[in-house]
């Protein structure tokens, strides 16, 4: 079964085909940060338009890269949501259209599974029953997986994610939208033990995140300190390091509370090479295997959305004939609630 992967939540047009067989044939990317950057942040409506612009040349990409017809897809998968209504308007169109046009299964994605399932893209792949870290732009998650749609979940964050704190952290420190990845480089350059920012949560004993906190604290020393570019990278290094202290100490109590030895970390933050170095030793010391997407899967991509789509179409039960019933989108959706209760 080859499946047509589409995702258009945010800022990335992606597209994908996945066969259940042969596994990934092609994928194709199109990212809109350069458009936003000058904004300081996604702009909802450029950001539609932007996908209908580049949809349909992406899917002929995929197509064309992978010696594929239209007429040769089997199924269509599309974030359905969470995230910029509009813009996930434009994925579930097309979509739908196509799933019409072909007659044949078109199934909405949850975002989130998307990504949770991104590391079963690589080789070796994680066997189900996993513990999921979750660390994206808009989500910080800790889940239990027992398989497709069977999703629990065990803790999230009260306030901002981790991402997004990176972001908002990267801005006052003037590194630029996105500032996940800059701030991770920046901090390089930091003396560790310069500074000490507090791990929010660390001892809650719950799997439950707070970061907003964190970015005040950032703030405070910016404004106690001199004004200078060491001084900068210094703190770069302790908001990463308190962040993923947090990350890390709450992902291997989820393991050892689930009695499970298997972690998945997936979304953009998963791309922060200290989070994987952490994490990997630690995990690695008490016996458990972490699995990470190959670093171009962690941030948005339709790889997963196709792999998802596959996936859930396998398993049967989540197909849903979008000729006969029409389509939706969904911009707050949560993944346990609506797909396991
Ligand atoms: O998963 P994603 O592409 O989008 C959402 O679904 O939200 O994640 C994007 C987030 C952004 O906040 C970005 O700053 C962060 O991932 N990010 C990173 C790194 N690369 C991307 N954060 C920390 N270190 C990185 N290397
Ligand atoms: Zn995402």
């Amino acid at each position: 079964m080859i499946v047509l992967g589409i995702e258009t939540s945010c800022d990335e047009t992606g597209v994908a085909l996945y066969d259940n067989k042969q596994g990934l044939l092609s994928h194709a990317l199109y990212s809109q940060i350069e458009m936003h950057r000058e904004y300081g942040g996604v702009v909802p409506e450029l950001a539609s338009r932007d996908h209908i612009r580049c949809i349909v040349p992406l899917i002929r990409q995929v197509l064309v890269e992978s010696d594929c017809t239209l007429n040769t897809i089997d199924a269509i998968a599309y974030t359905q949501g969470p995230g910029l209504a509009g813009a996930l308007l434009v994925g579930a169109s097309i979509g739908a259209a196509l799933g019409f046009a072909l007659s044949i299964p078109t199934i909405g994605i949850h975002h989130l599974e998307g990504h949770v399932l991104s590391p079963l893209l690589s080789t070796p792949a994680p066997q189900f029953p996993f513990i999921a870290l979750l660390v994206s732009g808009g989500h910080t998650q800790l889940m239990r997986v027992d398989g497709i749609g069977r999703y629990q979940l065990l803790g999230e964050t009260v306030d901002d994610a981790a991402g997004e704190a990176f972001d908002k952290t990267a801005k006052l420190l003037g590194l630029g939208y996105p500032g996940g990845a800059a701030l991770s480089r920046f901090a390089e350059q930091g003396r560790p033990g310069r500074f000490k920012l507090p791990s929010p949560m660390l001892h809650s004993s719950d799997f439950n995140f707070s970061f907003s906190g964190l970015k005040t604290a950032v703030l405070t020393l910016i404004h106690q300190q001199p004004d200078d570019r060491q001084t900068y990278a210094d703190i770069a290094w302790a908001f990463q390091d308190a962040v993923i202290t947090v990350l890390v100490e709450k992902a291997l109590a989820a393991l050892a509370e689930s009695g499970l030895n298997q972690l998945v970390v997936a979304g953009g933050v998963g791309a922060n090479k200290q989070l994987r170095c952490h994490l990997t030793e630690r995990a690695e010391a008490i016996g458990a295997a972490v699995f990470y997407p190959q670093l171009e899967f962690c941030t948005d991509n339709g790889a997963m959305i196709a792999l998802a789509g596959a996936l859930r179409l396998q398993a049967a039960g989540g197909y849903r004939d979008v000729s006969t019933c029409g389509f939706t989108v969904r911009a707050r959706w949560n993944l346990v609630q609506t797909l396991c209760g």
